[in-house]
């Protein structure tokens, strides 16, 4: 009963879907860590890696595989990202199939121009961030990673060549020592067609300052070591921590609520609860249809409840408790972000910005819990992509607070 109010339908937002044209315009920071490439060591005896096949990475970095494939990164393309597929299914329809090739820049970074071969499927793969010879502002995705010849393999590091049996090593990158540039290849900037911005982190983590660096908290440093050596016992986490880690078997909204702060407090009318956005991007960022919203029900002294700030339709009974971008066509009504010619309203928390919501509970009110609902798609958006009864179109509680009198 708690949760019921929170399935009900909302009408109203009907935005989303990231169009992504390639080229697409892209701000990085400057320097984007071309370190020299010169010093490849001669290819080593021993088993002969596929650098395309991360299954062929497992003998040695079994740690690192078996995270990344629980991340997005190995779900990126059709085959295993379910949004992802339904989203270019819609699209396709409207814009032809030539569309398919705008999305493999970044969703199949390794065959751009074959998504559908094994290396396409394999999504966002080792070979994509760390068989680089630099990585180039001002383009995305695999237009913005130059592929590194001889099967070279780089972290952040300087490794001497001959460092690895199986794969060339050699100088580090700059791009993924800065635990930033790397990911603003494919995560900075899109626009639709019209102009209109419709993915922004990249901008959104400029105007906040541009740190700390996205790998801080997407690849914590964990226990284990991430090569045979064992000459480090930690390792940054290849899981690339996300919203969409929720939605994974056993998985919490734990995630999404470390991005706030939260306070609430009884005041004179009511009460007040105040949401501070402590990463250096929007929350929610990244893919225009994500929304969060504040959902508060207030108890009276027998337990019952007696009030609830939305009842069924957040943007119509209390829109400043929703955090979400509505995007509109040239006739004023919602539609996907790709499609559309101006972005409303955006009410999403910028980067480090602290907002109070007030709720209006009645004085019989005893006990206020509030909880922070996030949505991977807005209610219309999983409805126009046929989703509504997937898991993924399910909200998850970033966060709650109780207040008793
Ligand atoms: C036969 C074992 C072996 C296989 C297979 C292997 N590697 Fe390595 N790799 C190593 C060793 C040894 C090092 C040197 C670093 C160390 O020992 O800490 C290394 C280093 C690296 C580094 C630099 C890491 C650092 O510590 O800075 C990357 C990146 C890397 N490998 C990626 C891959 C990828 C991607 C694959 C699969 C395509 C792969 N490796 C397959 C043994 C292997
Ligand atoms: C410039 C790189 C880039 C291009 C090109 C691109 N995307 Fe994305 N896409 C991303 C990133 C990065 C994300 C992760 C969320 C975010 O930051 O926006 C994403 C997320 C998504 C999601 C959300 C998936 C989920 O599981 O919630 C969908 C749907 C999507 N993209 C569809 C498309 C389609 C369809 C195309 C081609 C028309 C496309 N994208 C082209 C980079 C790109
Ligand atoms: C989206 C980009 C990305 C992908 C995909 C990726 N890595 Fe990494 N990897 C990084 C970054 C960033 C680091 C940290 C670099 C640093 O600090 O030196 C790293 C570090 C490593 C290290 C050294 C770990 C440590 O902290 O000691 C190894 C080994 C490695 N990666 C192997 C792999 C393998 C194998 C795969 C595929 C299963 C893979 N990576 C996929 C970005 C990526
Ligand atoms: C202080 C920690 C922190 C830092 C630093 C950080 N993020 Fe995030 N990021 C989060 C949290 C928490 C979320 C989940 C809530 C949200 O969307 O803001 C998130 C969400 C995301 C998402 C999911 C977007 C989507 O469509 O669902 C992407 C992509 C992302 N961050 C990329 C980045 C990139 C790229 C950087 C560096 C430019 C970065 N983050 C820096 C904490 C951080
Ligand atoms: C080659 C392009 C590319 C690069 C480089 C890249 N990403 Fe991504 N990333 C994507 C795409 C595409 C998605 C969305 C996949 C999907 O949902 O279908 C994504 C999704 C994510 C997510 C969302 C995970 C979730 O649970 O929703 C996070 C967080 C993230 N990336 C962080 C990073 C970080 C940190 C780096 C740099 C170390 C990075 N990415 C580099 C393309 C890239």
């Amino acid at each position: 009963m708690k949760r019921k109010y929170i399935y009900y339908a909302f009408i109203c937002i009907y935005f989303v879907a990231c169009r992504r044209e390639a080229p697409v315009e892209v701000e990085a920071p400057e320097a984007a860590g071309s370190g020299p490439v010169a010093a490849v060591s001669a290819p080593v005896s021993g088993a002969a890696v596929d650098i395309e096949d991360a299954s062929s990475c497992a003998g040695c970095h079994s740690a690192v595989v078996e995270e990344w494939q629980q991340s997005m990164h190995s779900r990126a393309h059709q085959g295993r990202d379910p949004v992802f597929a339904a989203m270019h299914r819609v699209r396709v329809e409207r814009e032809g199939e030539q569309l398919t090739g705008a999305c493999a820049g970044c969703h199949s970074p390794l065959a751009p121009g074959a998504p559908m071969s094994a290396a396409g499927a394999a999504g966002v793969s080792c070979a994509a961030c760390h068989n680089l010879a630099a990585v180039h502002p001002g383009k995305a995705g695999a237009a913005a990673l130059e592929r590194a010849p001889g099967g070279l393999l780089r972290s952040g590091r300087d490794l001497a060549p001959g460092a690895s049996p199986a794969h060339p090593t050699g100088p580090g990158l700059p791009a993924l020592a800065d635990g930033s540039t790397l990911c603003l290849a494919c995560h900075a900037v899109a626009k639709a067609p019209s102009g209109v911005t419709t993915c922004a982190t990249g901008e959104e983590f400029a105007a906040g300052g541009g740190a700390p660096s996205c790998v801080s908290c997407h690849m914590p440093e964990v226990e284990g070591s991430a090569s045979p050596s064992g000459a480090r016992p930690r390792h940054r986490s290849h899981a690339f921590l996300g919203p969409h880690g929720a939605w994974a078997p056993g998985g919490d909204g734990g995630f999404l609520g470390s991005g706030l702060e939260v306070e609430a407090r009884w005041t004179e009318g009511g009460a007040e609860v105040s949401l501070h956005n402590t990463t250096p991007h929007a929350f929610p960022t990244g893919f225009p249809g994500r929304m969060a919203v504040l959902m508060a029900q207030g108890e009276d002294a027998a337990g019952q409840v007696i009030w609830r700030n939305i009842q069924q339709d957040p943007m119509q009974e209390h829109p400043e408790a929703v955090l979400n971008q509505v995007f509109v066509d040239a006739e004023g009504q919602p539609t996907l972000a790709a499609w559309s010619v101006e972005r409303r309203r955006d009410a999403r928390l910028q980067a480090g910005e602290r907002r109070v919501i007030t709720l209006a509970p009645p004085a019989e009110v005893q006990v206020l819990r509030v909880a922070l609902m996030y949505r991977l798609m807005a209610p219309p958006l999983a409805k126009r992509l046929g989703l509504e009864e997937a898991p993924e179109a399910k909200p998850v509680k970033a966060l709650e607070r109780v207040l008793r009198r």
